[in-house]
This record gives C-alpha cells, sequence and structure tokens, in this order.
C-alpha cells in the first residue's frame, strides 16, 4: 500500500501506527497496529476515535492483512469482528461495507479500496468545509463539541474544517470548547487542534455553555456526528442533545457538519441508532498521560452513554460534502441518496 499520512494516522512502510490519543494532549506516542484484536482495542480505548477516522483505520487494516496474505474468509471474519467495535458510528460499518464489496477480488482491490476510502475523506472535508465557512457571519464566535477535526478524520474534519476554513478566511474570531465529559475529547483534543491551528479560543465546562448563549456570546453551533437518520435526526457525543436545546432557546443557529459516510438512510430515526454505553468509570474518575484518578464511590453506579440524538426539530442546517440543507430538503435529499444510481 502506498504511504498515507494524516494527523493521527500513518501507514508507511507496510506498518500502520495509530497516534494514541489517550495521551494527547501531553505526550504524542504512536502505536503499531498489526493485528484485529489491537485495533479493536485500540478503538474502545478511544485510541483511535471519530467516526470517519475509526472506518478508515479499520480498513487500511484489512488492506494490510490481505497483504500480508489473509485468506478471503479469514479478511471477512476480521472485518466482522471490527463492525462490532463501535455501534454507533456508521462510518465504520461503511467503510468496511466498501471492503467486503471487492474482498473476493483479492490484495490489490482491497488496498486500492483503502487507499481511495483514505484519499476521499480527504476531499470530503475540503467541501464541507467550504460550504461551512460561507454560513458564518464575519468574526464569528462559534461553540463545538466534542473534537471533529484532523484527529477524527482523514483529513481537517468535519466541524473543526469548517473552523479552520473560516479562521483561513478572516471570518471567525473565537472558538468556545466544550470540555466534553466524560472523556474530555474537547479540553485534550480539540484545544490541541486549536493550539496547532492558531485559533484564539476557550475552553468551558459542557454546563457553561447556556450562560455563554445567553449572554451573546455565542454566534453559531457547529457539531459533528456519528450517525444521521433518514428524518434527519443525528448521533453524536453526549451533551450534543443539551446543545441543541440551548441553542434553539437562545435562537442561535445549529449545525451539523457530517461527510455522506455517516448518513444511514436505512435507519428511520433516531430511536433506530443503537446508543453505546460505556464503563462507569469513565464517568468517576479521569485517565490519560498523567495516570489514572478515581473521584467517586467504588461502589456508586454511574449512567454513561456515549451517543445522545438530537431532534430534526432543533438542527437549522445539515453541511454535508454536497451542500448545505435545511429542514425542508435533508429528507428528501437522504431519500435521493439511498436510491441506486
Ligand atoms: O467518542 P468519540 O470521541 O469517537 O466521539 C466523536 C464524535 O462524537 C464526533 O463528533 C464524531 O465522531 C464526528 S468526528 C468527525
Amino acid at each position: 500500500m502506498k504511504t498515507l499520512i494524516s494527523t493521527a494516522l500513518r501507514y508507511q512502510n507496510n506498518r500502520l501506527e495509530l497516534l494514541d490519543q489517550h495521551q494527547l494532549p501531553d505526550c504524542e506516542r504512536w502505536l503499531h497496529c498489526d493485528s484485529v484484536e489491537a485495533m479493536v482495542a485500540m478503538i474502545r480505548k478511544l485510541q483511535i476515535r471519530g467516526a470517519p477516522l475509526i472506518g478508515i483505520g479499520a480498513a487500511l487494516l484489512l488492506a494490510h492483512l490481505a497483504e500480508q496474505g489473509w485468506s478471503e474468509a479469514q479478511l471477512r471474519e476480521a472485518a466482522a469482528t471490527l463492525r462490532d467495535a463501535r455501534p454507533t458510528a456508521v462510518n465504520l460499518m461503511n467503510c468496511l461495507d466498501r471492503m467486503l464489496a471487492v474482498m473476493d477480488q483479492g490484495a490489490e482491490a482491497l488496498v486500492a479500496c483503502a487507499e481511495n476510502l483514505f484519499e476521499e475523506d480527504v476531499a470530503l472535508c475540503q467541501r464541507m468545509s467550504e460550504f461551512g465557512a460561507e454560513l458564518l457571519p464575519q468574526d464569528a464566535r462559534v461553540l463545538t463539541h466534542c473534537n471533529t477535526g484532523s484527529l477524527a478524520t482523514a483529513g481537517a474534519g468535519t466541524a473543526i474544517g469548517v473552523i479552520a476554513e473560516a479562521f483561513r478566511r478572516g471570518r471567525l474570531s473565537h472558538v468556545w470548547v466544550d470540555e466534553t465529559r466524560p472523556l474530555l475529547q474537547g479540553g485534550r483534543l480539540t484545544a490541541w487542534e486549536m493550539c496547532r491551528l492558531g485559533i484564539p479560543h476557550q475552553i468551558q465546562c459542557d454546563s457553561m455553555a447556556a450562560i455563554l448563549m445567553r449572554d451573546g456570546q455565542v454566534d453559531a453551533v457547529l457539531v459533528g456526528s456519528d450517525r444521521i437518520a433518514a428524518n434527519g435526526d443525528f448521533a453524536n457525543k453526549v451533551g450534543t442533545y443539551n446543545l441543541a436545546v440551548n441553542a434553539h432557546f437562545h435562537n442561535i443557529p445549529f449545525y451539523v457538519v457530517a461527510p455522506w459516510t455517516t448518513v444511514d438512510p436505512h435507519c428511520p430515526n433516531g430511536d433506530a441508532i443503537p446508543i453505546e454505553q460505556r464503563s462507569a468509570e469513565e464517568i468517576k474518575g479521569v485517565s490519560g498521560s498523567f495516570g489514572e484518578v478515581r473521584w467517586s464511590p467504588v461502589e456508586s453506579e454511574a449512567f454513561n452513554p456515549a451517543f445522545d440524538v438530537t431532534p430534526a426539530d432543533l438542527v437549522t442546517g445539515w453541511v454535508l460534502d454536497t451542500g448545505v440543507y435545511d429542514r425542508d430538503d435533508i429528507v428528501a435529499a437522504i431519500a435521493a441518496k439511498s436510491q441506486p444510481a
């Protein structure tokens, strides 16, 4: 396979390596990934994360294993194991389905498919960034949640792609970074990306976003998605729904930014999106390059869904790589997409 390099994933000299996102921002450690078990463990631990990136990582691993001489039966079993690693992010299933469609054609076809998925994602990010940047007012102050940037995709990102493009065009003055409990993808990863991009930003606890909105400090909310259902409802990192409700109350535009690979036309609405439930330990403490801390009683139980669903009624616009859709046209656009070309 050819050399492929992104911020958090690199394939070179027949080695697949992933930037360990669990260790950021203070430690930039690359992990070698050469087995299905390693990839599944890294996805579960969120060492590789972000809906588009996990799909591409899984595809690159399958292509690599095909080049190592794995049989079609072994590769099909590997794809089935990878598919279960993160249930909400439909990009993973989409990438695996695209690999499965050429699996009977041998290693060369799988390599071409994986390379294509990587390069396609870079182009999708670029197109979303351009469409989204047009929507923002001059000197926009944008609030975002979780991490949707170059750590979560092969390219510039979805919501963060838009933020970076708007900043490059001189249209964006400030980013409010939701820290994103419980795993702090905002406070750790988005803040790291904002520093690297030189974008003025401040981190706030998720529970502080409503105050910023009330005080007129937010011109737009931009978020990513792990799955968009046929009616426009979408799943994203838990806390997104709270933001959408608050944005609606304060009359602030709320945009979801995602490529077509995140749309699931077979999923009728948000109720049908599977939501991953995660370990109580993530709520009861924190871990990272600094080690592990627990602050809650050992015997306490916790409620820890990784994602929530935002109903389409709360969305101002869907920024896809094919354009910006409002409530009136998103359903028709998704239905058209599900028809065979
Ligand atoms: O659990 P994570 O960190 O993978 O959650 C990521 C998100 O919720 C992102 O918004 C989503 O995957 C889109 S990333 C371009």
